[in-house]
């Protein structure tokens, strides 16, 4: 894939905002799946941990949905001011919140993504019936990125990841069969499409390049082939 859209966004701007791999161009991937994601305008979004908002511009630029982007790490009026920089704080709703208690009327959007966050909260079996599926609309999409693992590693785990991440640290990767099994345990969700992003080296290359302090502490793992045990794992659900 070319990332057309994310290669247009500026370099350094990206560097000095991203909280993990590069997070534009996985949902620049997430959002070319064929037949998976038909984003129109002024839909309502809700793009879940969004971080310092890198994902909330790509969808309001890209795609003119209407975007309330929720963290829980980075404050409101901190995302406030970038969305006003980028001009697009009349598509974009700056909202602190934990996942565990959100704000949003049911059935009130049209999709809920989540690029580098799902995986810090939505490990339980029963999150996405009692938190994710009241919040979407009867066909609305639930459509996530994690980072993840290429196979379960949790009961031998590789002496080179364990250079940048404890074992709480890595209990929050999975692989793809892991999240798939998850969500076919939903009874509100249908699943429609769980698999690996081509952009996962990519990603990580430019997060690596940052000089966020996290950035910094990744490279020992990922310099010592961590990466060969990871990928970049998509789950995409529709609401029944
Ligand atoms: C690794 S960062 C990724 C941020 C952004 N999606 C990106 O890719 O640049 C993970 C984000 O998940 C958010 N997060 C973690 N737990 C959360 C919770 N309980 N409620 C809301 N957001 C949460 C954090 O605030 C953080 O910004």
């Amino acid at each position: 894939m070319e990332y057309t859209k994310s290669r247009t966004y500026d370099r350094q701007f990206l560097l000095d905002n991203m909280m993990g791999p590069n997070p534009i161009k996985m949902l620049e991937e997430l959002t070319e799946l064929p037949g998976m994601l038909d984003l129109k305008l002024d839909m309502r979004v809700l793009d879940l941990g969004c971080g310092r908002g890198l994902t909330s511009i790509f969808l309001a630029r890209e795609f003119g949905v209407q975007v309330f982007a929720t963290d829980l790490w980075i404050s409101a009026t901190e995302n406030f001011a970038r969305f006003k920089e980028s001009g697009l704080e009349h598509r974009i709703i700056p909202i602190h919140a934990d996942v565990a208690d959100l704000p949003y009327a049911d059935e009130y959007f049209d999709a809920i993504i989540s690029i580098d966050a799902y995986h810090y909260f939505g490990r339980e079996e029963a999150f996405a019936d009692e938190k994710m599926a009241p919040l979407l609309k009867p066909g609305g999409k639930l459509a996530i990125v994690v980072p993840g693992l290429k196979k379960e590693i949790h009961d031998d785990i590789p002496q080179e990841m364990l250079l940048s991440w404890d074992a709480e640290a890595i209990e929050t990767l999975h692989s793809p069969k892991w999240w798939r099994e998850l969500l076919s345990k939903s009874q509100q969700m249908e699943l429609q499409a769980v698999g690996e992003l081509e952009c996962y080296l990519e990603c990580w290359d430019e997060w690596l390049q940052c000089n966020n302090e996290y950035a910094i502490s990744d490279r020992k793992a990922m310099e010592n082939g961590a990466g060969k045990h990871m990928n970049l794992v998509f789950v995409i659900a529709a609401k029944k």
